[in-house]
């Protein structure tokens, strides 16, 4: 079965994104000259599994950033909503996080990069992720879209190494452990 890795910004209050889904507050804190990981940890994985929501905001960008096969999750969107040039590196999805994890593991997809608050969310609850890279923004936005939420049971984390950058970034990779904790 595919494992679920992730990768992502927040604010220092846990939000990856504003209300609206704005994310202007973490582009204007890109440093190009600095290295976070991100292309290492992009090269690790065989693809992406990402939410509606995020499919949406990577579709206003002026390229499309992957050169992985992309997994969009949605029960609304249907093969129309694709764009053209994005047809071969991009398909939809509505089956649960579990039976996506197998049809991919069938497809020989050992690692996916799983993006999107609510998409990360579920994979969570379902079990399905291994290990969380969390790079904290100084920056507090006050509102937003919050990376994390509810949970049937606690997820305890093992700490496996924290960096931080000239640029005030504070990169930290946990690792899930195998038992959970306790269930409510
Ligand atoms: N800070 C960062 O590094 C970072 C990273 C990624 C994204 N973002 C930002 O986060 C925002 C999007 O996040 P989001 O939390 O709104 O959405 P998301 O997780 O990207 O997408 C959620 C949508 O995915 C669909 N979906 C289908 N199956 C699902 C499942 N099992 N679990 C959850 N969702 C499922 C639903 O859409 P349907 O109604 O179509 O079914 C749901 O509304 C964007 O603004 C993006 O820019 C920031």
């Amino acid at each position: 079965m595919t494992t679920g890795h992730i990768f992502i910004a927040v604010s220092l209050d846990g939000f990856i994104a504003r209300q609206d889904g704005d994310i202007d507050w973490l582009m204007k804190q890109q440093t190009a000259d600095e290295d976070h990981g991100y292309d290492a940890f992009m090269a690790s994985v065989d693809g992406l599994i990402i939410g509606r929501g995020s499919f949406e905001k990577v579709l206003s960008f002026d390229d499309w950033p992957y050169h992985k096969p992309v997994v969009v999750l949605s029960r609304t969107l249907s093969d129309a909503d694709i764009p053209g040039e994005l047809r071969n590196k991009v398909r939809l999805s509505s089956l649960e996080p579990g039976e996506l994890m197998r049809e991919l593991g069938h497809e020989g997809w050992q690692r996916a990069y799983v993006d999107g608050g609510k998409v990360i969310q579920s994979f969570l609850r379902a079990g399905l992720i291994s290990d969380i890279t969390l790079t904290h923004i100084p920056i507090l936005i006050g509102q937003g879209l919050p990376l994390f939420g509810g949970l049937d049971r606690d997820v305890d984390l093992e700490h496996r190494e924290t960096r931080s950058f000239p640029s005030g970034l504070v990169s930290s990779t946990y690792r899930i452990r195998e038992t959970g904790g306790q269930t409510r």
